[in-house]
């Protein structure tokens, strides 16, 4: 038998989707599942990028450039200058989603047994990202009874090693829904700039924010530009997660020459998708503001209805469309298997990611639960109430 690689062996199962077989089994019993556990939104995707899709008419769906079509990433960099971010398309490089920028930063800038300082609990791909580029995580963890706010920054400073190459945040966060303030993204500055290190933000869900706080982007930061890496992406900002369009952002030019490499390594994103996604930028503004509306509508319903049962204990999330909460529960990932094999109310149930696959530190975030809430009005209602009943019957 060939033997695969402790590569292979070390990569981590998704934390959201590992139940999916026991949902499966739920769905198979005749019960239906609300499932809070996957960022996959229920918006629709703009009309502007489907027509586009619909209406064009090229005979053969060639490679585009590596780096991404050069109309797009002119209209990338008009849609920053709009939003008070200063680069041109020649700091842009287009990537198949965020993922693939992730993957492209991780490779461009560390070399195997290199270190990155993140602050957990985070993206749990962060994990898989990293094996699969030879990198260690070095967390800090952030507290649910702070939010998740930026630990103090000497938590970082500890951690800094000669091998140490980056701090990672994503902002606002997944799985906390946490947006940093100017003053945490200036405390970062600096000990990257300290330091000599990058600073990758992953700023996917930059447009959703909430209660009139602006985004500040690493990419505003004066003095930054050597170090600040941002990786965006039109899954989420368009809900056209399908598209798998993503991009890398950087004023650093031997950083984008370097990343340019990875991308012709792999020759080119998808073609059809960036037609869509050039398109998606004309996408009005009042979409965003129903959009925005709907989720803060939603957030709201999620975090009342939650902070309402009793030992539930809920982080306000002022971006993003994730929350966690802590559970009455020694083991939120056996209270999740258990809601999907062996509950339901009214044949009801519902799917939660539990949190401990966000941390890197073992043993932390056991009693909680990430939920998203992609769901309308009427079923995270619904949904919050399964829970609550759950919670009244449940024996750890
Ligand atoms: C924080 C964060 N970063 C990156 C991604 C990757 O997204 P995509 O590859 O679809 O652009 C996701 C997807 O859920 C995410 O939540």
């Amino acid at each position: 038998m060939p033997v695969i690689s402790q590569k292979g062996i070390n990569m981590p199962e998704s934390p959201i989707r590992k139940l999916v077989p026991y949902a499966e089994a739920a769905n198979k019993q005749g019960k239906n599942v609300y499932y809070l556990n996957i960022g996959q939104p229920d918006i629709k995707t703009p009309q502007v990028a489907l027509d586009a899709i619909k209406n064009q008419n090229i005979e053969t769906i060639a490679y585009s450039r590596s780096e991404g079509a050069e109309s797009y990433r002119m209209k990338i960099a008009e849609y920053y200058k709009r939003n008070d971010i200063n680069v041109s398309h020649n700091d842009i490089i287009v990537t198949t989603g965020g993922s693939e920028a992730l993957l492209f930063a991780f490779g461009s800038i560390m070399d195997k047994g290199d270190e990155i300082i993140i602050p957990e609990p985070f993206y749990a791909n962060y994990n898989g990202f990293s094996i699969a580029s030879g990198v260690n995580v070095k967390p800090v963890i952030s507290k649910i009874e702070d939010n998740f706010a930026l630990p103090p920054i000497e938590e970082f400073e500890k951690l800094i090693t000669p091998k140490t190459k980056a701090i990672l945040i994503c902002n606002p966060g997944n799985p906390t829904g946490y947006l940093y303030s100017k003053e945490e993204i200036k405390q970062l500055a600096a000990i990257v700039k300290k330091h000599d290190l990058f600073l990758i933000a992953d700023e996917v869900y930059r447009e959703f924010v909430y209660d009139g706080i602006e985004h500040y982007s690493i990419l505003q930061e004066p003095g930054l530009e050597d170090h600040a890496i941002v990786i965006d992406s039109v899954s989420k900002r368009y809900s056209m997660c399908g598209a798998r369009i993503g991009y890398l952002v950087s004023k650093n030019t031997e950083f984008i020459t370097t990343a340019l490499k990875f991308a012709q390594a792999r020759l080119s994103p998808p073609t059809l998708a960036q037609i869509a996604s050039e398109a998606a930028l004309d996408t009005p503004q009042s979409y965003f503001d129903d959009v925005k509306e709907e989720y803060v509508k939603r957030r709201n319903i999620l975090i009342n209805a939650l902070e309402k049962i009793q030992g539930v204990n809920v982080a306000k999330p002022n971006g993003a469309f994730y929350c966690i909460a802590e559970l009455p529960v020694k083991s939120a990932d056996n209270f999740a298997k258990w809601l999907l094999e062996s509950f339901d109310y009214n044949n009801d149930t519902v799917m939660v990611a539990p949190a401990a696959g966000f941390y890197s530190t073992s043993g932390v975030g056991l009693n909680q639960i990430r939920i998203a809430y992609v769901l309308n009005e009427d079923s995270l209602i619904k949904a919050v109430k399964i829970l609550e009943e759950a919670l009244k019957v449940y024996k750890d």
